[in-house]
């Protein structure tokens, strides 16, 4: 596997790809990385010739009082990790290679409504600075695939937004969540919690599977279903930030009539801020 910092290096060795018929897929990350980024890595090879992965802690997604000093940097062990799964290239480039002009005089793209919603309503500016990064990304390499999780759903229904509406000449994938097994979704921030929090986190996806199931069953009161979850999680010593129902395509709120939805969740426990979602497909009755 490649080692680069440089992004013109970068550049050069995906033209060179793309020059003998190669395909090239791209994986982004802010490393520390888990199965469910090995995930996204194994589905890309199934895909494409050239798999990159970049291994980047985008400074401009992270708020003031965020945990972008303690984010986890682990770059010698995931260098390993994504040798032994097979990725052609890792990009892991400096504050400088992707923003010259410095953060916090960077040109940013932004989405509009969704990104102000959800997680956006807690975390403002976060989705801006995740755009802004994946689309530097895009750039840099130009992929004709980029694969993403769907543990973080609003991001990929976000970021699908931001290729589609600026022409961006890429496929967007997704990958479904991987989890622990006793169902906690996989992330990094999993390990700021403490011994008895990690005992009661897989609360959070519980909660949701149960939600899903009564809507599956027919139950349409989707306020009342996410208020006795958020009780729920409080009562297991969670401080939800929301557990919404939406729509699985554009997560607005759902109507009477739409069956493709997504019960999705953000809520602290300790010092971690754990987010998940499930799918499901509303029932008729009642
Ligand atoms: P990060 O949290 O490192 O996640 C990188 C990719 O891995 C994302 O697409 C995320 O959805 C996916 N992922 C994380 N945990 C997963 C799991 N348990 N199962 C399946 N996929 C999982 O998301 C980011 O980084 C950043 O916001 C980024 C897109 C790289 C922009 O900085």
């Amino acid at each position: 596997m490649q080692f680069l910092r440089d992004a013109g290096a970068v550049r050069r060795t995906v033209a060179a790809w793309s020059a003998a018929g190669d395909s090239v897929a791209l994986v982004p990350t802010m490393g520390n990385l888990h199965a469910g980024h090995i995930a996204l890595v194994e589905a890309a090879r199934r895909r494409v010739a050239r798999v990159v992965v970049s291994i980047f802690v985008n400074p401009t997604q992270f708020g003031p009082r965020e945990d972008f000093a303690a984010y986890p940097r682990t770059l010698p062990a995931d260098r390993r990790l994504l040798g032994a799964a097979g990725a052609d290239l890792l990009f892991a480039p400096g504050v400088k290679a992707l923003y010259p002009h410095d953060t916090h005089r960077a040109v940013t793209v932004s989405v509009p409504g969704l990104s102000g919603e959800l997680c956006g309503a807690s975390r403002p500016g976060h989705f801006d600075g995740v755009c802004s990064v994946v689309l530097r990304l895009l750039n840099v390499v130009r992929p004709e695939v980029a694969l993403f999780g769907e543990k973080d759903f609003q991001q990929l229904a976000i970021l699908r937004r931001l290729v589609a509406d600026l022409q961006v000449p890429v496929a967007m994938a997704c990958v479904a969540t991987v989890r622990e097994p006793d169902g906690l979704a996989m992330s990094s921030r999993n390990q700021y919690l403490t011994p008895a929090e990690r005992s009661v986190a897989p609360l959070l996806a519980e909660t949701l599977r149960d939600c899903a199931k009564r809507i599956a069953a027919g139950r349409k009161d989707y306020a009342r279903l996410e208020r006795d979850a958020v009780r729920r999680l409080r009562a297991g010593g969670f401080r939800p930030d929301y557990v919404a129902v939406r729509t699985a395509n554009d997560l607005a709120r759902p109507g009477p009539d739409d069956r493709r939805l997504r019960v999705l969740a953000a809520a602290w426990l300790g010092r971690a801020r754990l987010i998940d979602n499930v799918p499901v497909s509303a029932g008729s009755r009642r």
